[in-house]
């Protein structure tokens, strides 16, 4: 019964992105291609609403965040050194009966195509055992069809950040702790895309990498790693922050960027992945979900990554991803004899594990691993990184999730009506304001909207709308998830009296309450209603 009231809610809203112009299929006119999607007129300023106000919070408002904006294709040797070439695949069965494909871990949620009425997990068509199938979507560069031209359009944002690691760090006067943020589009070419946007085949992603030290390099410099003391945000960050205080800031900041969008922290949930779980890379992920119609699904990764991914560069690069770190070098002679030897050692333990673990025979590892605990000892090292990954689409999908909703508004006549709004928070709402005039017959009414509009949209998006019944227009703006309206009536020509003149109705859309304001200070109101 509630799977039923969740697919009927799901497809309202799938159909109201179409109705409206949020989302539509890709190449729709040649029946769609699965697992990629158009936004409309609506859905892309509510996309870029959502991208404005990450980038702004990750990088304008702080800092020691900078941006990148790398290529698509890359050096292929990029996705061998961050293990995707050998490791990035999901396990794939067909079925021998109806030639189908599936990926072997959701058959139990996927129907049979032949009979829908039962999972393909439990039909009698007999199934190949499952085989891994590498997600990335291969390309050819250059005019020769040959393997060594053969590349890959990125699966993620993340690898061309520590592809560039060193060319940003050289250039933005950064030091370590800094991060380096970057959008864009990525492709995995998932087995079976499915839950409408959720699992795409193309996507865009907003990835930070927080470049920190490691905790043998904080301890040598602070004498002490703190770590957190508890749940929650762990404010301002220090200098004798570790990786899990990073880490927890990370997670604490992204649920306010989440809370500052309009998706309450109880609307997420926070899931720490089990060791099991973790990625070959991972120390610690945390995964924050949004409960969809569909389930209860991942956003958002906070991982934090160690030094795999800038040690990988460095052992397929051939050039080095150290940093060098006054602060460390300073401090290590000063530290007590037996303090040295203890950091060195540690650090060397952990370069050994990752070297051993890359598959370096061991004394090379074991060589590698005393040049690098050296290289700390004069204030090298690799620097580690938390990453808060998100996906831009998943997002605009919780969020239209979110403010889906309907209500019992009148119509013309006083008569009760299903009203469907979208209840967007005015800063990712694509549209802010719109401005009608009550008559469209009535040249001064007219004539005064396009003036309240012309005033306004120097600074925020205004739809003007003059077609059809007051009552209807602010219907259609109600689903647009529009938060205010606008409304020039006789009054504010001054025709029941000089106090209204220039006056104007102001509509909230939520309780559709209105006030009377003046069109002098309609900018300050609404800007500030939006900030
Ligand atoms: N960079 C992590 C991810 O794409 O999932």
């Amino acid at each position: 019964m509630a799977e039923a009231k969740a697919g009927e809610l799901m497809e309202k809203i799938v159909s109201l992105c179409k109705r409206r112009g949020f989302i539509f299929q890709s190449s729709e006119i040649y029946g769609g291609l699965n697992g990629f999607w158009d936004y409309g007129p609506l859905g892309t300023d509510l996309k870029r609403n959502v991208k404005e106000y990450w980038w702004n919070k990750m990088t304008r408002l702080r800092d020691d965040v900078v941006g990148l904006d790398a290529t698509i294709i890359m050096h292929p040797r990029i996705w061998k050194a961050s293990g995707h070439v050998d490791t990035f695949s999901d396990p794939m069965v067909d079925c021998k009966k109806c030639k189908a494909r599936f990926r072997a871990d959701q058959m139990h949620e996927i129907p049979c195509p032949q009979k829908p009425s039962k999972m393909a997990s439990e039909c009698d068509g007999e199934k190949t055992e499952a085989r891994p199938f590498n997600l990335m979507f291969e390309t050819v560069v250059g005019p020769i069809r040959s393997e060594e031209n053969v590349a890959y359009l990125r699966p993620e944002t993340a690898q061309a950040i520590f592809a560039q690691f060193k060319n940003v760090l050289e250039t933005s006067r950064q030091k370590v702790p800094f991060g380096v943020a970057q959008m864009g589009k990525a492709f995995r070419n998932e087995v079976t895309p499915r839950n409408f946007t959720f699992r795409s085949r193309e996507f865009e992603q907003m990835e930070l990498e927080f470049f920190i030290k490691p905790d043998e390099a904080v301890e040598a410099i602070c004498g002490r790693v703190a770590v957190p003391a508890g749940p929650g945000h762990p404010g301002e960050p220090q200098p004798d922050w570790g990786w899990q205080m990073w880490h927890q800031y990370w997670v604490e900041e992204r649920i306010r960027f989440y809370e500052e969008i309009g998706l309450p922290r109880a609307t997420l949930e926070e899931y720490w992945q089990k060791p099991e779980e973790l990625a070959h890379y991972a120390r610690a992920t945390v995964d924050l979900l949004f409960k969809f119609p569909f389930g209860t699904q991942e956003l958002e990764g906070i991982a934090a990554r160690s030094d795999f991914d800038l040690s990988q560069h460095q052992r397929f690069c051939g050039k080095p991803m150290t940093v060098f770190d006054e602060e460390l070098k300073a401090a290590w002679p000063k530290l007590a004899p037996a303090k040295q030897d203890e950091l060195r050692e540690r650090y060397y333990q952990a370069r050994l594990k990752y070297l051993t673990k890359a598959g370096e025979p061991a004394e090379k590892a074991a060589q590698l691993a005393r040049q690098d605990a050296e290289g700390l000892t004069k204030g090298y090292y690799v620097p580690h990184v938390i990453e808060p990954s998100a996906g831009v689409d998943r997002m605009a999908l919780a969020l239209l999730c979110h403010a889906y909703s309907e209500d019992q508004a009148p119509d013309e006549k006083g008569k009760l009506e299903t009203r469907v709004v979208l209840r967007f928070h005015p800063r990712i709402a694509p549209i802010k304001v719109a401005v009608f005039p009550l008559l469209k017959n009535k040249p001064e009414l007219v004539k005064k909207a396009k003036e309240v509009r012309d005033l306004l949209r120097p600074h925020l998006s205004v739809f003007y709308d003059e077609a059809g019944a007051i009552g209807r227009r602010y219907r259609r703006q109600d689903e647009a998830g529009t938060p205010f309206g606008v409304t020039i009536d006789f009054d504010t020509l001054g025709e029941k009296g000089p106090e209204l003149q220039d006056t104007v109705t102001l509509r909230e859309r939520d309780s559709m309450k209105q006030e009377r304001v003046k069109i002098a200070d309609l900018v300050a109101i609404l800007t500030e209603k939006i900030r």
